[in-house]
């Protein structure tokens, strides 16, 4: 956990930001929230990181919760949420919601997380999401052993989001590319039963 926070401190005195910072919104959500797939409803956005896509949706009229286990990110998401969002600066392994959420926000999360971590990390997701509720996710596809960011092939990814607790769709939309040099699938599931 002090590693996430280790990287925010060194980068910002070295007056950088870390690699997988966008530093804007992932044409992946711009392209859901303009197609209509992303409306308003209570999303947590987990691992937000300094992410801008949670101030984006809170400004669009989201019920934001940003969750992150440093506190460098936390007091970032804290400067830049409008009044009514909520951040929570805890480790997600050892945190529950007092409720579930309509969607979730999975940017950089999975595959930020270790490999042997990711079948809990899913339970987790999947009890957070009242059931119909959606998972909107970016698989990193790296190609690389190690990481973070960890490769999130898809047949692992169907694996780990089993069809019979999470619907897929029945083609993968567009991929974007990330300015650290992989390729984000991104992938809208919903939480069955
Ligand atoms: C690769 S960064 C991605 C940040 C953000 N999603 C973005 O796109 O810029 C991963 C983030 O996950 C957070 N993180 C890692 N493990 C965590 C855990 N167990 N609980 C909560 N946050 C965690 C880190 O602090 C870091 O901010």
């Amino acid at each position: 956990m002090q590693y996430w926070e280790g990287v925010y401190q060194s980068q910002t005195a070295a007056g950088e930001r870390p690699r997988w910072e966008r530093g804007e919104p992932n044409p992946a959500l711009l392209s859901w929230r303009g197609g209509g797939a992303m409306t308003p409803c209570r999303i947590l956005i987990p691992c937000a990181g300094r992410s801008v896509e949670p101030s984006l949706l809170a400004n669009a009229g989201f019920e934001v919760t940003a969750l992150d286990v440093a506190p460098s990110a936390i007091a970032a998401q804290q400067a830049m949420l409008p009044p009514g969002a909520w951040t929570v600066l805890a480790d997600l392994f050892s945190w529950e919601p007092a409720q579930p959420f309509d969607a979730i926000y999975d940017q950089t999360a999975l595959c930020a997380l270790p490999p042997e971590m990711l079948g809990e990390y899913v339970a987790r997701l999947r009890s957070w999401l009242v059931p119909g509720g959606r998972l909107f996710v970016l698989f990193a596809q790296t190609g690389l052993p190690g990481g973070p960011p960890h490769d999130c092939p898809l047949d692992r990814m169907r694996n780990l989001f089993a069809g019979h607790e999470w619907q897929w769709p029945d083609m993968l939309e567009f991929t974007v590319p990330h300015p650290a040099g992989f390729i984000e699938q991104p992938a809208i599931l919903t939480r069955l039963r």
